[in-house]
């Protein structure tokens, strides 16, 4: 079983990082397939906080190969910064590599996020502001340069010319700004790409060789399903496929590359930036939720909105992904409520929907409808076995394991690298039984 893909099924920052990082311990590459530095995946390792945006995952362990794949969009700058801070902590970085097709956030990119959200006002959809947009965008017209041009002078120049000329109109003309300047930008970047050079590799080709042999490769997805560009909830997404079918074309391998898919979800529901959220909590229990679940961005600080979990998204996501199990991360914030509320339907003008609506209308003004379970009190972040969880929190997660029809393998109760519960043959019984998908 070599290819296992863990996503995100919500709006982001699931938990991944944290999960991704402990089941490397077993893996030989962890590769980033999509997004850029728009993520913001935290680790908490004996005590020890790393946020990572885009180095991936795997890099915590001195065994294990990270790999940046063609579907990133890289931002240089960036990359060589927290490559040098994980260097002045302890981390050898020099087991990276960065596939030469993937391409590159460029300063415009940067400067027209911030414009466009800027122009769009309520309209905004509350992007990170990283660039990550407008390089998917130059990256489908095909004026977009790669990170293989920051080897070659003359090319890098030829395509920054092409590309800053238009981009350097559109910000004057239709958005006020200054011009970029060229000659700066050629500077900066193949400084960067001098840097780069021993990194950048045909990954596809080291990936297929690894898999070929039989070695564990880890596609470690950012942000998720709810914001996957086809697939979630449009125009308030992020401008790439996070499901795990993306780590085909965003890795260069074949579905049958996958053997395992793993669904992470937090136990509640959160979101950052604009767009719909049905099972959004009211005030006092989202304002209780970010004071427990320290619900702060890991990229943008930005306070999240939070809510319950929402067993229809999860449903969708499940199909969507094929997941074939699943992890439910911050069970333990859950403590603080006496009550938990899981929403397991939508209501629209008297109509009631248990699958995901297709129709964007009903998503944007659907209510809620709620299944209100028993809470627990108990502290349970130093609990590492399921017979020493609260009956009300494995009634928990038993019956979200039932709504989503997907064995629930892990329940995270806390950061730490350690703290994780672990359900070898899921909570209890699915109980539709009837995925039809493998079991494990
Ligand atoms: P990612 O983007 O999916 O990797 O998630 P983020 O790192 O952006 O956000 C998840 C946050 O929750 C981080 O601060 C983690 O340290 C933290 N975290 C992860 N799992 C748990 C858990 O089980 N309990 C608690 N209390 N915090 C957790
Ligand atoms: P991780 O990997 C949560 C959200 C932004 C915005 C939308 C589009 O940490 O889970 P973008 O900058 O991508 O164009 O913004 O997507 N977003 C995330 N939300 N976690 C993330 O990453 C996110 N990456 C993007 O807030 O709503
Ligand atoms: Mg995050």
């Amino acid at each position: 079983m070599p290819g296992v893909a863990l996503v995100g099924i919500q709006w982001g920052d699931e938990g991944k990082g944290k999960v991704t990082d402990l089941l490397a311990s077993d893996t030989d590459f962890v590769v980033r397939y999509q997004g850029g530095n728009n993520a913001g995946h935290t680790i908490v390792v004996g005590g020890e906080r790393y946020a990572l945006h885009l180095v991936p995952t795997g890099i915590l362990y001195p065994h294990c190969t990270p790999v940046i794949g063609p579907g990133v969009v890289v931002n240089p700058q960036v990359l060589l910064e927290e490559m040098d801070a994980l260097e002045q902590r302890g981390i050898d970085t020099t087991r990276l590599l960065v596939s030469g097709n993937a391409h590159l956030v460029m300063p415009y990119h940067l400067e027209l996020d911030k414009v466009t959200e800027r122009r769009l006002g309520k309209n905004r959809l509350g992007t990170t502001k990283r660039g990550i947009g407008p390089a998917y965008a130059d990256k489908a017209a095909r004026i977009g340069l790669r990170v293989q041009d920051l080897l070659d002078p003359d090319i890098f120049k030829e395509k920054l010319t092409v590309a800053l000329k238009e981009k350097n109109l559109m910000l004057a003309r239709v958005y006020g700004r200054l011009p970029l300047e060229q000659a700066r930008i050629e500077e900066e970047y193949l400084a960067y790409g001098e840097r780069l050079a021993p990194r950048i590799a045909d990954t596809s080709t080291i990936l297929h060789d690894a898999l070929d042999a039989g070695r564990m490769v880890m596609f470690e997805g950012a942000q998720a399903t709810m914001l996957d560009l086809d697939h979630g909830t449009y125009p308030f997404v992020t401008s790439s496929n996070p499901i795990a079918g993306g780590a085909c074309p965003g890795a260069g391998v074949g579905p049958r590359d996958i053997d395992r898919v793993i669904g992470i979800s937090k136990a509640y529901c959160t979101r950052v930036g604009s767009g719909p959220f049905p099972s959004e909590a009211d005030p006092a229990d989202a304002d209780l939720l970010v004071e427990a679940g320290h619900e702060y961005g890991t990229t943008t600080g930005r306070k999240r909105r939070c809510g319950w979990f929402d067993a229809v998204a999860a449903r969708y996501a499940a199909r969507l992904n094929t997941l074939t199990e699943l992890v439910l991360t911050k069970l333990d914030v859950l403590s603080v409520f006496s009550e938990i509320k899981v929403c397991v339907g939508y209501e629209f003008e008297g109509e009631r929907y248990d699958t995901f609506p297709p129709n964007q209308t009903v998503f944007n003004k659907c209510r809620p409808v709620y299944e209100t379970l028993e809470g627990w009190s108990e502290d349970i972040t130093r609990v590492t076995d399921a017979a020493d969880l609260p009956g009300a929190a494995l009634a928990y997660l038993a019956r979200l394991e039932q709504l989503v029809d997907t064995p629930v393998r892990w329940a995270s109760v806390g950061a730490g690298r350690e703290q994780m519960v672990r359900f070898p043959e899921g909570v209890g019984a699915p109980a539709g039984a009837g995925s039809g998908r493998p079991a494990l």
